[in-house]
């Protein structure tokens, strides 16, 4: 795992939205996987910049997000779909027609999730996969003890991501209990995988992510088992590492090293 600290939010965009930049320009109709929350927001508005500045055409490139409530209307302003549509489709100039996000009406969800995951191989797999971590370790909606093995599919909402998610919505009761969302498997196939945090609130979930064991208590952990997996983090989010600094002495020592 590549592990890059940096000193703030901005910083986590800057660098998060140029290892984007670099996979895109370096391939042919580009997949990217695309999370929603917090996390990501700063990344879609540097890439944005970039696209605006004319240095980065984002009309070939398809998106899936990771994830969607079930039972709220597409059209809801929290609804993935529209989130996604406005922070992503819109602000990169995107084709809306490539934009994927799971289906949180279905009728039914177990056949919709094998058509998402049907549709990411129709596209060819995604390039790179950008994701937020849950304070309790999730990615994606994949809440504690998910299997490692797990595909798309309906699951329920753990009663932190709910909490943590009620700033988005009037309260807590509007939250949705279930959602869609792309499995561990769904996301360990990626080829590449950038996981962003900032915030002390995050450092416990970074932690155990990075140096804990390989355990479905920790979804993040999942990360470990992916050959290209780089993780972004801010100070905050990095405060709980006991590693801090054998992190810093690989990335100073990593522009030098032999091919
Ligand atoms: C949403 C998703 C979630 C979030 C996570 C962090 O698509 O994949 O795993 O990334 O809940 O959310 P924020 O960034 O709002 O703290």
């Amino acid at each position: 795992m590549e592990i890059v600290i940096v000193p703030d939010g901005a910083a986590v965009a800057a660098h998060a939205a140029a290892a984007m930049a670099n996979v895109i320009r370096g391939t042919e109709r580009t997949v990217i996987g695309v999370a929603t929350g917090s996390s990501p927001l700063g990344t879609y508005e540097a890439l944005a910049e970039m696209v605006r500045a004319g240095e980065l055409d984002m009309t070939d490139v398809s998106a899936f997000a990771l994830d969607e409530y079930v039972g709220l209307d597409p059209e809801h302003p929290e609804s993935y779909h529209s989130v996604i549509g406005k922070t992503v489709a819109d602000q990169l100039g995107m084709d809306p027609a490539r934009v994927h996000v799971p289906n949180g009406f279905a009728n039914n969800f177990s056949d919709a999730c094998d058509d998402y995951e049907r549709a990411i191989e129709a596209a060819g797999g995604i390039d790179i996969q950008l994701l937020g971590i849950g304070a309790n370790g999730h990615i994606g909606f994949n809440e504690p003890a998910s299997s490692f093995a797990s595909r798309t599919r309906l699951k329920t909402l753990a009663p932190q991501t709910r909490a943590d998610n009620a700033r988005f919505f009037n309260s807590i009761d509007e939250v949705p209990m279930y959602s869609v969302t792309q499995g561990l498997g769904t996301i360990l196939d990626a080829r590449r995988l950038l996981l962003v945090a900032q915030g002390e609130a995050k450092a416990d979930a970074v932690a155990a992510m990075i140096e804990g064991p390989v355990a479905s208590l920790c979804p993040a952990s999942a990360l470990q088992l992916h050959r290209f997996a780089t993780v972004i983090i801010d100070e905050a989010a990095a405060s709980k590492l006991k590693l801090r600094d054998y992190y810093d002495h690989v990335q100073h020592h990593r522009a030098l090293a032999p091919a």
